[in-house]
């Protein structure tokens, strides 16, 4: 078994990107250190170029991410840790593989079509190839599970398909189709603001999503105005399809607890709001306010977790160039 995941250098990482990946990725570096695999996690600073951020902004979001993935419990002596723009083998069989890629296969990705709106021509290509690097991160590795949210489920089939491609036209069996992991509990966490779109790092407003580095103060205000109805918490989830806000909170309360929703809907039903938000928020508070204390203390020494990210590309490019190799050959290429 080998795990590979990565996110994006983008901003902040949030709760979503917490319950739905980084918990799982912490859970399964312990998994492999049994099982005898290994755990590949990095920052997807190359695919931060379909997005225009400052570079200077860039570099440090970056250091920062990777000190929150420290924060939460990614273990660099269990896990290999990188950035991506130091394995130069995820570019390079990227552009194998946009040999193999169809152009039909890249135009049906939804975040494509979300990202790039009306002004497709304006769209950068980056932004259409985005998920061919995607598959280059994966199967450069070889790597059999990939812990993602339920919104990397459509990227991870196409990578599945460009392996399945790859091997068939050149005769091989290099690639391993990829298999996803979505956690049960928390496949996709919603906007605070809006209980029918996704808790993301591009949402203008901050207040749809609680940061890793929010304050408990701030964690708490943001709970509080979280968007829900004047009903009270029913005893079934059955009882919430249609409260799509009231759903969302007590799904992240049953993940953050690590207990079922009914659980937590045996709990609560009957209160209304008032008085669960509350404890919403004082259960995400002890959740979060030791990953963000952690985190200021690892920010004191960023040129330390510059080092450990050096270290982990290491180890990465030592696992990738194998592979690369391989496909390098497969193609006939003289390199
Ligand atoms: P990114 O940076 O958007 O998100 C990182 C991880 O967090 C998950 N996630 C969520 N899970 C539950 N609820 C949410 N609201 C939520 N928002 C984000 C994402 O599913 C993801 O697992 N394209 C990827 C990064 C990437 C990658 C890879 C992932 C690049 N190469 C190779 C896996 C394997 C992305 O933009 O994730």
């Amino acid at each position: 078994m080998r795990i590979v995941s990565g996110i994006q250098t983008t901003g902040n990482l949030h709760l979503g990107n917490y319950l739905g990946a980084i918990r799982q990725w912490v859970a399964m570096q312990d998994d492999m250190q049994a099982e005898g695999g290994e755990a590949l996690f990095f920052l997807a600073d190359l695919h931060s170029l379909t997005v225009a951020i400052d570079p200077a902004e860039r570099a440090a979001t970056t250091i920062e991410m990777a000190a929150t993935l420290l924060a939460a419990g990614i273990d660099p002596d269990r896990s290999i840790l990188f950035n991506q723009a130091r394995v130069s083998a995820h570019a390079e069989l990227c552009w194998v593989l946009q040999g193999t890629a169809r152009m039909g296969w890249l135009g049906r990705m939804t975040q494509w079509k979300d990202k790039a709106g009306k002004n497709r021509d304006g769209a950068s290509v980056g932004l259409f190839t985005y998920p061919v690097l995607q598959a280059a991160d994966i199967l450069v590795y070889r790597g059999t599970h990939v812990p993602v949210g339920d919104d990397q489920k459509q990227h991870l089939e196409l990578a599945r398909d460009i392996a399945v491609k790859f091997n068939a036209d050149f005769g091989v069996d290099l690639f391993v189709p990829p298999e996803p992991f979505i956690s049960p509990a928390a496949p996709r966490i919603m906007s605070l603001r809006d209980g029918t779109a996704k808790m993301s790092k591009s949402d203008p407003s901050d207040a749809s999503r609680i940061n890793l580095t929010d304050s408990d103060d701030a964690i708490a205000q943001k709970m509080r105005k979280a968007r829900t109805d004047p009903g009270q918490l029913p005893e079934t989830m059955a009882e919430l399809v249609d409260r799509p806000e009231a759903r969302n909170l007590v799904t992240i309360y049953a993940a953050l607890a690590g207990i079922g929703t009914d659980a937590v809907l045996a709990e609560h039903a009957g209160q209304g709001f008032g008085a669960f938000k509350p404890a919403l928020a004082d259960l995400t508070v002890s959740v979060l306010g030791p990953i963000r204390e952690r985190l200021v203390r690892l920010l004191d020494d960023r040129a330390a977790v510059g080092v450990a990210l050096e270290r982990g590309a290491d180890k990465a490019r030592a696992l990738a160039e194998p592979t690369l190799r391989a496909a390098q050959r497969a193609t006939g290429l003289q390199v």
